[in-house]
């Protein structure tokens, strides 16, 4: 699959988003502990509208962020200045970014990692990390494991997804199917409704990735090392209904 076949991410709404998702916390004790022992820097890649980012910086992080999304950039900065506190941030491809540092760690929480639709864009990220990290450096991210129970009862089909910040009247509908099977890329369509009306939407490409073509990609990408978890308290890897967490030494 060539990189021309992608439908570009189209980018998200930041105020949908943050109702769906900002409250969502089930890695932030697991990023948090993470990132406060590292004596440097730390980079945040797809930081998006800030809900990991700001909560890092909050507890005294020294972290920076890259996202494609000026939209999201700018809805982080909005909050960043309401909490009085100081992002630096800006608007980088996670494929190909160039920042003049380098990082203790780099961490790729809520799955972003999955916009790499094409072998190509996600072996470009890697490495683009792997540049930005010093010896001895950290990569830390997180994937789902690609479950054959939930492809076979959830998708090609409408869900409705609970919201983190639920609003009376408000509904969320998730769509997702296959659009290129053979090459591992999905479409997610989420709609928002307010009484019944479409308020907003958002669809984007993604690419789910399996366990050992993970470490292939990894190899492929200069790395040597890493563990990988069963979720983010450090469970043994063991089912596919597990969260795979990445610990990748540079
Ligand atoms: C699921 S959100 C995650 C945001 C944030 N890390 C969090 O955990 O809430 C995915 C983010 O990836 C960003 N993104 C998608 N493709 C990107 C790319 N090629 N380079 C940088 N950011 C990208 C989107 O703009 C969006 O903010």
């Amino acid at each position: 699959m060539k990189n021309e076949d992608v439908v570009q991410f189209q980018g998200y709404d930041p105020v949908y988003y943050d109702l769906t998702y900002g409250k969502n916390s089930k890695d932030l004790p697991f990023y948090t502990n993470i990132t406060t022992d590292i004596k440097g820097k730390v980079l945040e890649v797809a930081c998006g509208s800030g809900r990991m980012y700001l909560e890092l910086l909050k507890v005294g992080v020294d972290i920076h962020g890259i996202d494609l999304s000026e939209e999201m950039l700018d809805a982080l900065k909005k909050k960043a200045e309401e909490k009085n506190l100081d992002p630096k941030v800006s608007q980088a491809d996670m494929r190909n970014f160039n920042l003049d540092d380098t990082f203790e760690m780099i961490i790729i929480p809520g799955r972003s990692f999955i916009h790499n639709v094409t072998t190509d864009d996600q072996l470009s990220t890697l490495k683009c990390c792997r540049n930005h990290l010093t010896d001895g450096g950290r990569l830390v991210m997180n994937l789902f494991y690609p479950s054959r129970e939930v492809m076979a009862t959830k998708y090609n089909r409408e869900n409705i997804i609970p919201m983190d910040k639920p609003v009376e009247g408000m509904e969320l509908v998730n769509w997702s199917g296959f659009v290129n099977e053979p090459d591992q890329v999905i479409v997610t369509k989420s709609t928002w409704k307010q009484d019944g009306k479409v308020v907003s939407e958002f669809r984007s490409e993604l690419a789910y990735i399996y366990k050992r073509e993970f470490e292939l990609l990894l190899r492929l990408a200069g790395f040597s090392s890493w563990q990988v978890y069963g979720g983010f308290e450090y469970q043994p890897l063991e089912s596919i209904n597990q969260e795979m967490v990445w610990i990748v030494n540079k």
